[in-house]
């Protein structure tokens, strides 16, 4: 357990009792995956959306993250910032904000990077295997 004095209190919130641990099975047409690392640090985070096809609406997400108390807690914000909301608004989620909103000092903002970096990997993973599924298709006899 971290100390209160260092960290404000929704960090340690989301680093005790992480929202939306766990994984979604990769290969499902409706998930996409986002697996970033931080060169600085070797912490490695995987955040993972399931995309309602017909809307657009993220209608879960789940990440895991081998990293310090940082980046586990900007995960969990992460996660539950996206869900319910249409993959073009997840995009513009800044990290920044994610920082602000559990007060990171400036030395730990490269860990809610990672967090944003992870929803734009897992939005471009999910678009790529749209384009590749409905190719496939039109190429099947
Ligand atoms: Fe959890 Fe805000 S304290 S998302
Ligand atoms: Fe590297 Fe936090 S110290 S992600």
């Amino acid at each position: 357990v971290i100390s209160s004095r260092l960290y404000h209190e929704n960090v340690i919130d989301h680093y005790n009792n992480p929202r939306n641990v766990g994984a979604f099975d990769k290969k499902d047409p409706n998930v996409g995956t986002g697996l970033v690392g931080a060169p600085a640090c070797g912490d490695v985070m995987k955040l993972q959306i399931k995309v309602d096809e017909k809307t657009g609406e993220i209608t879960d997400a789940c990440f895991k993250t081998f990293g310090c108390g940082s980046a586990i807690a900007s995960s969990s914000v992460a996660t539950e910032w996206v869900k319910g909301k249409k993959m073009e608004e997840i995009l513009t989620i800044k990290n920044t904000e994610i920082a602000k909103h559990l007060s990171l000092p400036p030395v730990k903002l490269h860990c809610s990077m990672l967090a944003e970096d992870a929803i734009k990997a897992a939005v471009k993973d999910y678009q790529s295997k749209r384009v590749n599924s409905s190719t496939s298709s039109d190429a099947a006899p």
